[in-house]
């Protein structure tokens, strides 16, 4: 078979230019095992061993750990992407130390063992189940991971390596597929877990082929975001994606941060917003963020009304804003809507739908919500509001934070907290017209 070297596009010949991403002299054969010649092997059901107490590695740090579902899970692949200088490297070798009951192997294609023990002297690294080797060809890291049965592999990063089973330069497309085809194939069986690092590309992805984010098990992303480092899991096989944690650099590496909240609050002022303003809060019972939701309504003044967000999803503005043209009469057909979520957050987190409404009737009756009010709800497209999940959690956090005024379809009543019910939007618009 022929592939891309550039856009990892396959053909049953040889050509000269490649059809798909125009490029030249960019196809090349690759070489596959006579898979015909291999026999077929399967087990039954009931004859695999699971060890499920051990299947977790602990990270070391418990935010992380929480992120990812409960570590690292042992046998699995995770791709670690973010941007150069984010931290990759720092947080890989801190994992590293944090792990003292099994044998590590960190490749280093980037940086000279030198550099990396200056690194590791820096983090207070002494650990001698830590093992360093300059190596890219990934035939030969695996060969010595069987041989001397590595537990956890870290490659740093998966684009300097590389396989000679294609002339690709490292960092190709097919080269980054071909590697953790590689680590795939010869080290998922002896339940070695792999950490990948990764390149981001501009558009913030982690580089390489789609299949990249296939072929692994989790994939996490590290950002920046003011001082923070915030570690995000966008797949996972073994636990849910909604988590984030964060961490701080420090001069001895990344330390993680538990009490997030508390520094949020401190960039925004609950007790008196401004018109606009809205507060919830995202994420499930592991770990709930405040959230600061900004929204401007404006006349429109020429064309189409605009419908622009940042950190909350386009098509979700549109439809809640169709939902309120539908079962309230507040039109907003010829005003332009901004939504923006404070502090760089991002999130699909549907419980803040009641918030963002409220924002949005907040801005366009220029009228400030109620001080020190959380607003928890999903809005359907039937106008009704939908609890969200772990509500009692959420609160519970809230209280803690100092809200002592609750929105929400919830119908308990708590000591010291004033709380409006909510079933259906048109409850809201009654409330900002009574108050
Ligand atoms: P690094 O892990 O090399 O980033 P990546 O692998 O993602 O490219 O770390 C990047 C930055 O972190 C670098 O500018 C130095 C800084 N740093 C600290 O501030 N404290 C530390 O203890 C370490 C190890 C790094
Ligand atoms: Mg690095």
């Amino acid at each position: 078979m022929f592939v891309c070297n550039n856009c990892d596009s396959q053909f049953n010949k040889w050509l000269g230019q490649c059809p798909e991403c125009q490029k030249w002299g960019t196809i090349n054969e690759i070489n596959r095992d006579n898979d015909h010649q291999i026999e077929l092997k399967a087990h039954s059901l009931n004859a695999i061993k699971t060890n499920n107490k051990n299947n977790y590695i602990k990270t070391g740090f418990k935010e992380l750990d929480n992120t990812l579902g409960g570590g690292l899970m042992s046998g699995s692949i995770i791709l670690l992407g973010g941007e150069p200088g984010i931290g990759k490297s720092t947080i890989a070798l801190q994992i590293a130390k944090n792990i003292k009951d099994k044998k590590i192997l960190y490749c280093a294609g980037e940086e000279s063992p030198a550099q990396i023990k200056l690194r590791a002297d820096r983090l207070k690294i002494n650990n001698n189940n830590i093992y360093i080797i300059s190596e890219t060809d990934i035939d030969k890291i695996t060969k010595y991971c069987q041989k001397e049965k590595i537990d956890i592999l870290i490659i740093d990063s998966i684009h300097t390596a590389f396989s000679s089973a294609h002339q690709a330069e490292a960092g190709s497309v097919t080269q980054i597929r071909l590697v953790a085809q590689t680590i795939l194939n010869k080290l998922k069986e002896n339940n070695t877990t792999s950490i990948l690092i990764g390149q981001i590309t501009k558009d913030g992805s982690i580089a390489g082929p789609k299949t990249l984010e296939h072929l692994v098990d989790t994939v996490v992303y590290m950002e920046k975001e003011q001082q923070y480092r915030l570690i995000r899991v966008t797949k996972n096989r073994f636990g849910n994606t909604n988590h984030i944690s964060i961490f701080k650099m420090s001069k001895e590496g990344l330390q993680s941060i538990d009490n997030f909240n508390n520094q949020l609050l401190n960039h925004m002022n609950i007790s008196a917003p401004l018109p606009g303003t809205a507060f919830s809060l995202i994420g499930d019972n592991n770990k709930n963020i405040i959230c600061e939701i900004q929204c401007l309504v404006n006349k429109t003044i020429f064309g189409y009304p605009q419908r622009k967000t940042v950190g909350f999803d386009n098509s979700k503005l549109q439809i809640l804003s169709a939902v309120l043209a539908k079962y309230t009469k507040i039109n907003l057909g010829n005003f332009d809507i901004h939504i923006n979520l404070a502090s760089g957050l991002r999130t699909k987190d549907p419980g803040i739908d009641l918030a963002v409404v409220c924002a949005i009737i907040s801005s366009f009756l220029n009228k400030k919500i109620k001080n020190n009010t959380i607003i928890l709800g999903e809005v359907g497209l039937a106008g009704t509001v939908k609890p969200v999940k772990n509500i009692d959690e959420k609160i519970k956090e809230a209280k803690q934070l100092g809200f002592t005024t609750i929105i929400a379809n919830y119908n308990k009543t708590l000591s010291n907290t004033e709380i409006i019910t909510v079933k259906n939007i048109s409850d809201i618009e009654k409330y900002f017209n009574e108050n």
